[in-house]
C-alpha cells in the first residue's frame, strides 16, 4: 500500500468514527519560539489538550509534518529520520482508553490488514505518580491480544511528554513483529535488535507536569501518533524506510551516479535532502542560529556525503526534481516551492564550498607550523570543525594525504564539551514548553493585534503581518512596508497602541466559518492553514483577526507599549521589536 493510501485510509477511518479532519500545521511553529520545529501532531493542539474548546469539536484527526533533530547524527542507519509524517487522532476530553484501543486495533487489522498475531503491545507499569495501566491491558485482551504479547514498562518506555513540562501521561504502544528471529531469550518489544518495530503510540494525556511535579488535567485526552514512513515500510514489506517508494527514486539515482559505494552516505543524502526541502518549503532559511542552523547542517552534511561518493554537486538540481516529482502528491508545497528550494540549497552549497576552500588553506597553514610533529592536535581539528564546518573525517583524510595523523581523542573531548553546551542550549529552548502561555506571553500576543491595527492607520491599509515571535520579555513583529519608519511614524504607533490600552477595550472571541470570517474583514496571515470553522478575536472595533488565541480579556491588562527597535527583516519586510512595561 502506498503512503498516500495509508494516509487517506487513516483520515477516512477516523472521520467515520466521528472525528473532524484538521489541517496539517507548518513545520515551523507560528508564535512559538520555544521549539525549533513541530515535533508531533499534538504540538499545535496544546491549548486544547489543556481545556480550551477546539472549534472543530472533541474528536480530531490529521496528518502532521514533523522534524526531530535529536538523533541527527544517527541518520544513515536503517531507521532514523529527521523528517517524518505523523498520522494522529485526538480525543479532547471525549473518549478514553476503552474506545481508543479498539479503534487502533480495528484500523491496523481491518483497514491495513495487519494480522493480529503480528501485533504486540506495551502498557505503563505504574509508579508513585500514576497507577499501573490495567485498563489498557484489559482492553487489549478484550480485542484479542493474548497476555503474553502484552508487556509492562516504566516511565522510560511508556510515558509520553514533549520536552520537560506540559501535558503528558502513560501510553500504550503497538509493535509489529517483523518475523526476524529473536536476538535472545530476553528479546521484547523494547529491544532494539530490529525484530519489533514500533508503529503507533496512544498517549492517555490526563496529567500536566511542571517543576512541582504532576497534577491532573481538567480533562482526559487521547493523543496518538502513527509514523507514516514506518507503516509504509511494513506494508511494502521492506527492511528500511529507504527501500520504500518514499525514498527509492532518489536512492536509485544516487546509486547510478555515485563513484564510491557507501550505503550510509546514500541514506544521509536522501534523508537530509527530503528534510531540507520540507523545511525550506515551510519558510526555512539556512543561518547560524537555531532553525536556520539545523537546516544549514542538514544541507552541508548531505553535500559532504555527495563529495564522499564523488557525485558531481551539479546533480543536486536533478535530485531535488526527483524528490519533488516523487513526493508532490503527498506534499504539494514541494512543487510550488521548487525554485525556492533549488536556489536555497544551491546557494548554501556554494557558501559551503567557499569555507571548504578556506578551511583547506587553514589546514595547510596549520601543518606548516607543526615542525617535526606528525600528529595534528585535537584543538586544530576542532577549530577546523567549528570555524570551517570541517567534519573530523575530512580533516583526517587531508592529514593522511599529507602523511599526518590527527589526535582524534583530543578532538572528541572538545567536541563532547561543545555538544553538551549546545545540548543544554536546545534543552533550555524546549523547556519553555509547548504550553508556554504565561500572562506575559498572552499580553504580548494581544499587543501584536493592536500593533497590527495601528500599522493600518499609520503606515497604510496594505501593511500586513508577515510573522511574529513572542517571549515573556518582548515581542517581535514583521510586516510588509517599503520604507524605514520615520520617528514620527513610530511615535504615532506607540501613541495609538497606548491609547487603546488606556481605553480598556474588551477582547472578545467568536467562532464562525472561515468564509464568514473573511467576509467580515478579519485579518489573517495564512488563510489556507485554517480549518473551516475558525476563531476570530476582536478588540472593540479596532481589530479583528483569525487567531487561535489565547488573549487577555481587556486591553487595560497590557501595561505600557514601547517600541525598542525598527529595522529591516528582509526585502520589503520591516521588523519592530517592542516591550510592554508593567504599570
Ligand atoms: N505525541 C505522541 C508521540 O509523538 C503521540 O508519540
Amino acid at each position: 500500500m502506498k503512503a498516500i493510501d495509508i494516509r487517506r485510509k487513516y483520515i477516512e477511518f477516523f472521520k467515520r468514527h466521528g472525528h473532524k479532519e484538521i489541517p496539517s500545521a507548518p513545520l515551523i511553529p507560528e508564535n512559538d519560539p520555544s521549539v525549533l520545529f513541530t515535533t508531533a501532531g499534538m504540538h499545535p493542539l496544546v491549548p486544547y489538550l489543556l481545556g480550551e474548546p477546539h472549534p472543530e469539536g472533541k474528536r480530531l484527526t490529521d496528518y502532521q509534518k514533523c522534524v526531530r533533530t535529536n538523533d541527527i547524527e544517527e541518520v544513515g542507519d536503517n531507521r532514523h529520520l529527521t523528517f517524518f509524517e505523523m498520522l494522529g487522532n485526538w480525543s479532547l476530553g471525549d473518549y478514553f482508553k476503552e474506545e481508543s484501543i479498539p479503534m487502533s486495533f480495528e484500523f491496523l487489522t481491518k483497514e491495513l490488514n495487519i494480522p493480529a498475531e503480528k501485533i504486540s503491545v506495551t502498557c505503563f507499569a505504574g509508579d508513585d505518580d500514576c497507577p499501573r495501566d490495567t485498563v489498557s491491558a484489559e482492553t487489549w485482551k478484550k480485542v484479542g491480544i493474548p497476555e503474553d504479547r502484552i508487556y509492562f514498562y516504566g516511565k522510560n518506555d511508556n510515558w509520553w511528554i514533549a520536552g520537560e513540562e506540559g501535558p503528558c501521561g502513560p501510553d500504550t504502544e503497538m509493535f509489529y513483529d517483523t518475523g526476524k528471529p529473536a536476538c535472545g531469550p530476553e528479546c521484547q518489544p523494547s529491544c532494539d535488535c530490529g525484530k519489533y518495530v514500533e508503529i503507533w503510540n496512544n498517549v492517555f494525556m490526563e496529567y500536566f507536569k511542571d517543576k512541582n511535579g504532576y497534577r491532573k488535567l481538567k480533562q482526559k485526552n487521547v493523543d496518538t501518533g502513527l509514523g507514516l514512513e514506518r507503516m509504509t515500510m511494513i506494508l511494502e514489506d521492506k527492511e528500511t524506510p529507504f527501500d520504500t517508494e518514499l525514498f527509492s527514486p532518489v536512492m536509485d539515482k544516487l546509486e547510478k551516479i555515485q563513484k564510491v559505494d557507501i550505503i550510509e552516505s546514500r541514506r544521509i543524502i536522501a534523508e537530509h535532502l527530503r528534510s531540507s526541502m520540507m523545511i525550506i518549503a515551510d519558510g526555512g532559511k539556512p543561518s547560524n542560529l537555531d532553525r536556520g542552523y539545523v537546516l544549514r547542517r542538514l544541507i552541508r552534511r548531505l553535500i559532504r556525503h555527495m563529495n564522499k561518493l564523488q557525485i558531481d554537486l551539479n546533480e543536486l538540481s536533478t535530485l531535488i526534481d526527483i524528490n519533488v516529482e516523487n513526493l508532490k502528491e503527498l506534499y504539494p508545497e514541494l512543487e510550488s516551492n521548487r525554485e525556492n528550494i533549488k536556489n536555497t540549497i544551491i546557494e548554501e552549497k556554494d557558501k559551503f564550498m567557499k569555507t571548504l576552500e578556506k578551511g583547506e588553506r587553514e589546514f595547510k597553514k596549520q601543518i606548516s607550523r607543526l615542525g617535526n610533529t606528525k600528529t595534528i592536535p585535537g584543538e586544530v581539528v576542532f577549530r577546523l570543525y567549528d570555524t570551517y564546518g570541517f567534519p573530523p573525517e575530512v580533516t583526517r583524510e587531508l592529514a593522511n594525504e599529507n602523511s599526518y595523523e590527527i589526535n582524534i581523542k583530543e578532538f572528541e573531548e572538545l567536541f563532547k564539551k561543545h555538544q553538551e553546551k549546545s545540548k543544554a542550549g536546545s534543552e533550555q529552548k524546549f523547556k519553555g514548553g509547548l504550553a508556554d502561555q504565561t500572562p506575559e506571553t498572552i499580553a504580548y500576543h494581544t499587543a501584536t493585534h493592536l500593533l497590527n491595527a495601528a500599522l493600518k492607520i499609520v503606515v497604510g491599509k496594505d501593511a500586513h503581518q508577515r510573522g511574529s515571535n513572542i517571549t515573556a520579555e518582548r515581542m517581535r513583529f514583521d510586516f510588509n512596508c517599503d520604507h524605514k519608519l520615520t520617528p514620527e511614524e513610530k511615535q504615532q504607533l506607540e501613541d495609538l497602541v497606548n491609547k487603546w490600552i488606556q481605553e480598556g477595550i474588551p477582547v472578545t472571541k467568536q467562532e464562525m466559518t472561515k468564509e464568514d470570517a473573511i467576509k467580515s474583514g478579519a485579518e489573517c496571515m495564512f488563510i489556507e492553514k485554517y480549518p473551516d470553522i475558525v476563531t476570530v478575536y476582536s478588540i472593540g472595533d479596532i481589530s479583528k483577526e483569525l487567531c487561535g488565541g489565547p488573549h487577555v480579556n481587556n486591553t487595560k491588562e497590557l501595561g505600557k507599549f514601547k517600541i525598542k527597535k525598527e529595522e529591516s527583516s528582509s526585502a520589503g519586510i520591516r521588523r519592530i521589536k517592542a516591550v510592554l512595561i508593567k504599570n
